[in-house]
């Protein structure tokens, strides 16, 4: 409910809307990302930090940044899953480190609707 009535929306107006009222919140995972993501991760092309640019990630080959020191374990995940689809990335964000052992990166987003937006948002970024 903190969601809904920090956006600005009445009740009856979000029984209203149903589902869209849940739809991906852009601007919360803008904040989520800001807040944690990019402490290891750019969002500029060309621009690695800890970990590799997410500029145009969505969609992008896995482990594809030239430049960028990838684990041997992440090289190996390219092969297999290939994209950083929606599907994908949602599968690593919930636990980068227990779907996929021996990735560099630990940090997790568990909460699901939290994962949508941090998506929703790097969609965005292009
Ligand atoms: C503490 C540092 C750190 C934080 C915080 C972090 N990451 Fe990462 N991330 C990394 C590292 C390091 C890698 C490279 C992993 C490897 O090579 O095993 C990586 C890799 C990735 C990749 C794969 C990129 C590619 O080119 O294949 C994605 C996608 C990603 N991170 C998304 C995120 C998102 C979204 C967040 C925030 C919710 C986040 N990361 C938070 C360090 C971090």
């Amino acid at each position: 409910m903190k969601r809904l009535a920090a956006s600005g929306c009445a009740f009856a107006i979000c029984l209203a809307f149903g589902a869209s009222a849940w739809a991906a919140d852009v601007a919360n995972g803008k904040f989520i990302f800001e807040k944690t993501c990019a402490n290891c991760h750019s969002i500029d092309a060309g621009v690695n930090k800890v970990g590799p640019t997410l500029f145009d990630v969505v969609d992008r080959p896995i482990a594809s940044i030239h430049d960028y020191d990838y684990s041997r374990k992440m090289r190996a995940v390219s092969k297999q899953w290939k994209v950083w689809d929606e599907k994908n990335l949602n599968t690593y964000l919930t636990n980068p480190r227990q779907v996929l052992h021996g990735v560099k990166m630990f940090f997790a987003v568990p909460d699901a609707k939290d994962r949508a937006d941090v998506i929703a948002y790097l969609t965005s970024i292009k």
